[in-house]
């Protein structure tokens, strides 16, 4: 059996956070790995019902994402997280609390994912429908330090799953 870890995915809303996250979680399962996804849009329908966008409010929900992720790991589970999770301190946070935190960092440029725009939030964040859209009014705070980058608009999926999962192997969480 493989052991658990907490694989945290970040990025801005529309880099490919969820779709990638999906398929590694596939990978990792035909590997024999248990896995569990934690995505933001699922969590905040049930774990975070109710929370904003505020800063407080989303600090809230990524240390409750954490603390499950890591329930998770030390149960020997991969928790994946996928929320967007913008605030650099409070990914630290997490990193510095819980054991085999790897930071995945989805990183398109806000162009890119204002164009894919697959839930046509940024074109309401531009419409001023919505307030404190992340990169729009917002700020996302790009990790310093990720052990996994996947740069969306250079590669395609396949590219960044495999990239991910030979990340996994070269850092020891997979044999
Ligand atoms: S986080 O900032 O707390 O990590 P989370 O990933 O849970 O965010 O939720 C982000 C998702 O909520 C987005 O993918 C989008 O579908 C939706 N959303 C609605 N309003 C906002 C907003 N103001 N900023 C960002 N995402 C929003």
């Amino acid at each position: 059996m493989e052991k658990g870890f907490i694989l945290w995915f970040t990025g801005l809303s529309g880099a490919g956070k969820t779709t990638i996250s999906k398929i590694v979680a596939e990978k990792l399962e035909k590997r024999g790995c248990k896995v569990e996804i934690l995505d933001g849009d699922i969590v905040r329908e049930n774990l975070s019902k109710g929370l904003t966008f505020s800063k407080e409010d989303r600090d809230i929900n990524i240390r409750r994402i954490g603390f499950v992720a890591h329930l998770l790991s030390r149960n020997g589970v991969v928790g994946i997280t996928a929320a967007i999770s913008p605030y650099k301190a409070v990914r630290n946070e997490i990193r510095e609390m819980y054991e085999n935190f790897i930071e995945v960092y989805i990183n398109a440029p806000l162009e890119v994912c204002e164009q894919r725009d697959v839930k046509g939030l940024y074109a309401k964040a531009r419409a001023g429908e919505i307030q404190n859209f992340t990169g729009i009014d917002d700020p996302y705070e790009p990790p310093d330090n990720p052990e996994i980058t996947c740069c969306t608009d250079k590669e395609n999926l396949d590219e960044s799953v495999a990239h991910v999962i030979s990340s996994l192997e070269k850092l020891g969480y997979l044999t």
